[in-house]
């Protein structure tokens, strides 16, 4: 039986298949699994006005939302070529919102694998 860290992967790298990104052909999955063990997974979606593109974290992390579902503990980014991603700016700001002690793996398909968490790279996000 796969550990809950295994089947984030798993649906990260599926999900990574829907990606749509004409734009800039670079393709994302993100996973995020929630306190209680429930994957919520969102890949890339551009637009032609470009500044709308939403990234996978902030797809993966709407879904999960709508569901109720609002802890977290575990990220994981799958992402083509082999340069490990992690969030950008606007991500990060987005789910300091929901995790406190985030997790976070990113790999590649061509097996690289990044391990941090979103406190190391995102130590003071704003809050009102
Ligand atoms: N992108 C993500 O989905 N997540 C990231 O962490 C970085 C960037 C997407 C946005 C855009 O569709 C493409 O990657 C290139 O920036």
């Amino acid at each position: 039986m796969s550990s809950v860290e295994d089947m984030a992967i798993a649906e990260a790298k599926r999900i990574l298949q829907n990606s749509y990104s004409p734009y800039s052909g670079f393709k994302v999955g993100a996973s995020l699994v929630s306190v209680d063990d429930r994957i919520f997974a969102g890949t890339n979606v551009e637009n032609s006005s470009y500044g709308l593109t939403i990234c996978a974290e902030r797809a993966a992390l709407t879904r999960a939302v709508s569901e109720g579902i609002r802890e977290f503990k575990l990220l994981v980014l799958v992402s083509e070529g082999n340069k490990c991603i992690l969030p950008c700016g606007a991500c990060l700001q987005v789910l300091s919102e929901f995790c406190q002690d985030l997790k976070i793996i990113s790999i590649t398909d061509s097996g690289e694998t990044k391990l941090t968490t979103l406190k190391e790279i995102f130590p003071a996000g704003f809050r009102l």
